[in-house]
């Protein structure tokens, strides 16, 4: 064969993956293959493949028969919307997709090229696991993938879809990269899968409920996104990377933005008269952000908080908002670990904070306190006081003891924090605290329920309200509803080019 027909040759192979027969078959059940997920991923055209030729090098069980271009992984770079990402996506028709020394120093390269040129890294993940023919190297090289996920961190943004199987350690990459979105329906996560699960605490359970989108993005957390097909999950990857920088060292980029009337009259009549009524804190977001920027993250997970990203006047933002529509917003285990996780990709990825605040505090009772509510709460609270990009608070209602402390506060570095005039910044709310500090006066009156009554007024007149706060300067500004929008888009226009220094140390110990 001529020197060109073979390189011809090869190339054709390596675009069959594992063959027609497994092709039709990943099709049947409702999957792309792995290059067709990178053509729906990348700008046309802007595919370079790194790593076409290389098979694998295993000789045992026959394996030396059975060599495929590529080795079950398509590693390369291109373009998402004209900005550089660096790609791979695993094939299911090679081995099941499975990870064995080369498709692992594959995976490697690609990582090493995008730390080195400041670029994120996308997996598109679908495979069996180790390559079970190849025993120790298969273990090595995810360990080397780990090690580079997690020097990664903090440097470039990485992302992991599910698209299929992944079971056992493999599922510790995806679990250290920043954003993880998941399949319905084609896609699971479990460390043992269901038979294990059925030997060890003998629990019924399928793949879908163990490890599934549904159980991930709501029970576990462990998804940040659980998406109807791949087509939807491929589109939510380009959205995503719309708010982010390409690494630490840069910005996300700006969208143009035409100035028009900030107000927002509807923001007047959010919260309502009661103060114990809900109301919706994403109804707040939509109408502060830009039109239609809003990109809600753990959309389906502790509900009591609402995390995600917008623009405001074309700049990218963090939104961390207490949900009074959700357990009345209140600050549990899982809606604190959810705020602290967002609030440290955004810092460390250069994208300001909104905080939103109407809290009543923390959640009491034995389930959160045996659970660790003081150690995961005090998450939220490291997070956002480390954080050195800009950080501005809106506070709509309550913002009550610890909770008003953790809730970005002045005090823990905050930039600007504003009040409606329907905040209440106390230490309880007036009814418990009437009961506890006239309790005396309270049981000793002819008419208990009333004395109560009137001294929950007396601390509500007091406490009540954002004007102690700014009268100490807690508060920069008590500002009507409806000028939020025009405020907030001054605020972190002036907080561009913030500089806050930490002190030296090699890294802080967030109490994990
Ligand atoms: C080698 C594998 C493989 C693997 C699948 N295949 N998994 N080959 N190593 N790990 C091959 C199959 O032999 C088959 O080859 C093809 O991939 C498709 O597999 P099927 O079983 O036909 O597909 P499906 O019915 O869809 O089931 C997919 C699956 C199942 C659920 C993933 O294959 C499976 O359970 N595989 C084993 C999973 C596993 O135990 N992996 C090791 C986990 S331990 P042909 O030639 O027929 O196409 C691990 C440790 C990581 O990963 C540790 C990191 C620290």
């Amino acid at each position: 064969m001529d020197k060109v027909s073979l390189l011809k040759q090869k190339a054709e192979a390596a675009m069959l993956g594992g063959g027609e027969k497994r092709i039709e078959s990943q099709h049947k059940k409702g999957k792309l293959t792995a290059r067709e997920r990178l053509q729906l991923l990348l700008d046309e055209g802007s595919f370079e493949e790194i790593g076409m030729l290389v098979t694998h090098r295993s000789r045992d069980f026959g394996m030396e028969k059975e060599v495929y271009m590529g080795d079950g992984v398509v590693t390369g770079y291109g373009t998402v919307n004209g900005r550089l990402v660096y790609v791979f996506s695993q094939d299911f028709t090679v081995f099941g997709g499975s990870l064995s020394e080369t498709h692992a120093e594959k995976i490697c390269k690609i990582m090493d090229l995008a730390m080195q040129n400041g670029a994120p890294v996308i997996g598109l993940n679908d495979s069996g696991g180790a390559r079970i023919q190849e025993g120790v190297v298969s273990l090595g090289g995810y360990a080397d993938i780990f090690y580079r996920n997690v020097k990664a961190s903090g440097v470039i943004p990485q992302i992991s879809a599910i698209m299929g199987p992944c079971a056992g350690g493999a599922v510790y990459s995806p679990a250290i990269t920043d954003f993880i979105m998941m399949v319905e329906h084609t896609s699971y996560m479990f460390v043992t899968g269901p038979n294990v699960v059925k030997t060890v605490t003998h629990e019924n359970v399928t793949s879908e409920e163990l490890g599934g989108a549904h159980t991930h993005a709501s029970k576990s957390g462990v998804t940040h996104f659980a998406l109807a097909n791949e087509v939807e999950c491929i589109e939510r990857i380009k959205q995503l990377l719309s708010y982010m920088p390409q690494n630490c060292e840069e910005d996300a980029p700006m969208y143009a933005y035409e100035a028009g009337d900030e107000k927002r009259t509807k923001l007047n009549g959010v919260v309502p008269d009661n103060p114990n009524q809900p109301y919706d804190i994403k109804e707040v977001i939509e109408e502060v952000v830009d039109a239609d920027s809003f990109l809600e993250v753990h959309k389906d997970y502790a509900e009591n908080i609402v995390v995600g990203f917008a623009r405001i006047a074309g700049r990218s933002i963090g939104v961390v908002a207490n949900q009074p529509a959700s357990l009345a917003g209140v600050l549990d285990i899982n809606s604190s670990k959810k705020g602290a996780r967002f609030v440290r990709f955004c810092d460390a990825f250069n994208i300001p904070l909104l905080v939103l605040v109407d809290v009543p505090g923390f959640l009491p009772g034995t389930d959160q306190e045996w659970n660790g509510i003081i150690i995961n709460g005090a998450k939220l609270l490291y997070a956002l006081s480390e954080a050195t990009v800009p950080k501005v608070t809106v506070i709509t209602r309550k913002a009550y003891g610890g909770a008003y402390d953790v809730m970005n506060s002045k005090h823990i570095g905050a930039d600007l924090n504003y009040a409606w005039p329907s905040a209440e910044i106390a230490v309880m709310g007036a009814k418990g605290a009437a009961e506890i500090i006239f309790k005396k006066d309270i049981s000793e009156a002819q008419d208990p329920a009333a004395k109560w009554k009137e001294k929950e007024m007396e601390y509500m007149d007091k406490f009540a309200n954002p004007y102690g706060a700014a009268a100490r300067g807690f508060i920069d500004e008590v500002i009507m509803p409806e000028d939020t929008r025009a405020k907030l888009i001054k605020a972190f226009k002036m907080l561009e080019h913030k500089v806050a220094v930490m002190p030296k140390r090699k890294h802080g110990n967030i109490p994990l």
